[in-house]
């Protein structure tokens, strides 16, 4: 700005030196005509209106110039911003998960806008109020764990849900419609939040804080080209999910197929001959009818268990509590158990999490029984914020788990391989003579979207 303003000066100064010299030149060649002291005053004149003249035209020229450039630093963030959108839908289409492409798009976002902070908020489908899934940019983990709690959507953040068009505000706190922030939340000054809308439906909310002076109505309306992109990034994401689960429940279907008519069918077939070997041969010995016969029965059980297996195939969510009671049922009744489910929302789950909490719960239990002689087991379900929890626990003799080499135990080196699988942790806590439990902990996210893909499915 120094060097474009100097300029100015330079430029005025060489106008009055040039017609300066215009005038001495002509003083010099027609000098006497007309009378000297005439011209000099003219000369005076002239090089004083042609510095005013100059210096307003340079600085006309220069404000204008000025202009250029600020409209080139914009046009070049513009450039920058549809570039990482760009950049954006590129890596979309290699993540696997939605909740990588949410990520992605609140950090990006947090850059281009040169915001300290920002958050994408992600609604409930039971009550679109509410703030189900809130992904933040700018805050590390420590500090989010210590805001605990999810923001209810009722501040500026619910205002923005409610009426469904962006909002810019230079003092969050100064606001009538600020709700205060909760302790241990970072202070937070300059707000732009907005929905993300994809075909006239809400799919998220964007928030950006904190950007130094202030957000500018520039940076309103980019954030809107921004956010259309956005949205349809993260519909294409629902949408690819949505194909990758129906190509995974066709498949289910003919493998479902496979198995009834191929292997049941097999199976059955002999049986039969068992049957007809048993009253056809009446001189088998005792000991090889009996054989036979309890091969028949292994046999009818296993075809119950493909049955079983088949129909689980058929479905495409799983209730949970439906399998677990199942299994506890056959697997040595359900006497020493107590069930405590916390919650209801949320059983529905894919078969293949089912499958693998079901089997590592039924060995948590046989262990309690085996190892631990319990006479009380309790089976748990809770649905927290960021987790599903499932524990078993038991009031057994308990042991030690640093002592437990996995070279000749396999139930709990499978239980954590399961759990692995699934990105789940597994924890357990004993001493000896004071019990054990045994806890999974299942991140929320992979497996809230399923249940979120599956509702828009029905809407749509
Ligand atoms: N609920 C429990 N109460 C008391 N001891 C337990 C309990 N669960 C596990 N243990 C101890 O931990 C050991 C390891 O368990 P793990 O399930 O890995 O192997 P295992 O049951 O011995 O053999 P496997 O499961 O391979 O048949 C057990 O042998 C037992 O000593
Ligand atoms: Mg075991």
């Amino acid at each position: 700005m120094g060097g474009t303003g100097s300029y100015r000066v330079l430029a005025t100064l060489l106008a009055m030196v040039g017609v300066a010299l215009t005038v001495g030149a002509y003083r010099f060649f027609f000098g006497g005509f007309p009378s000297a002291p005439e011209l000099l005053d003219l000369g005076l004149v002239l090089v004083f209106f042609t510095g005013v003249f100059s210096f307003v035209v340079f600085g006309l020229l220069e404000s204008q110039q000025k202009k250029l450039h600020v409209a080139y630093d914009e046009l070049q963030r513009q450039r920058d911003i549809l570039q990482g959108l760009w950049d954006a839908t590129g890596v979309v289409a290699t993540l696997p998960d939605l909740g990588g492409v949410l990520q992605q798009i609140v950090d990006l976002s947090r850059t281009l806008f040169g915001a300290e902070y920002a958050a994408l908020a992600v609604l409930s489908d039971e009550d679109p109020s509410k703030i189900r899934q809130f992904i933040t940019s700018g805050l590390s983990d420590e500090e989010r764990q210590r805001i605990g709690q999810l923001p209810t959507g009722k501040g500026l953040l619910g205002k923005v849900i409610r009426e469904k068009r962006p909002l810019r505000i230079q003092h969050i706190l100064e606001h009538p419609d600020s709700a205060g922030f909760p302790p241990h939340h970072p202070a937070m000054d300059s707000f732009l939040g907005l929905p993300l809308l994809y075909r006239g439906t809400v799919v998220g909310h964007l928030y950006m804080t904190n950007k130094p002076g202030g957000f500018t109505p520039q940076d309103e309306m980019l954030a809107q080209l921004f956010g259309r992109q956005a949205a349809v990034v993260i519909s294409n994401a629902r949408l690819y999910r949505e194909r990758e689960m129906l190509a995974t429940a066709q498949e289910r279907e003919r493998i479902g197929r496979e198995l009834h008519d191929g292997v049941l069918q097999t199976l059955y077939g002999l049986t039969l001959s068992l049957d007809s070997l048993l009253d056809t041969e009446p001189d088998l010995s005792p000991t090889a009818q009996k054989e036979l016969s309890r091969i028949t029965e292994v046999l009818s059980l296993t075809m119950t268990d493909i049955r079983m297996y088949i129909q689980t195939l058929a479905q495409s969510d799983v209730d949970l509590r439906v399998a677990l009671v199942d299994m506890l049922q056959r697997g040595g009744g359900m006497q020493d158990i107590v069930l405590e489910f916390r919650d209801n929302q949320y059983l529905e789950l894919d078969p293949e999490v089912v499958h693998d909490i079901v089997m590592s719960v039924q060995e948590a239990v046989s262990n309690a029984r085996r190892h631990g002689e319990a006479s009380r087991i309790v089976v748990g379900w809770e649905a927290l914020e960021d987790w599903y929890r499932v524990w078993i626990q038991d009031n057994g003799r308990g042991f030690d788990p640093a002592q437990v080499s996995t070279e000749h135990h396999f139930g709990l080196r499978n239980m954590r391989r399961r759990m692995e699988h699934w990105q789940a942790r597994m924890t357990v806590e004993s001493r000896p003579g004071s019990g054990t439990t045994v806890t999974f902990w299942f991140p929320r996210d992979d497996m809230g979207n399923t249940v979120e893909v599956k509702e828009d499915i029905q809407h749509g």
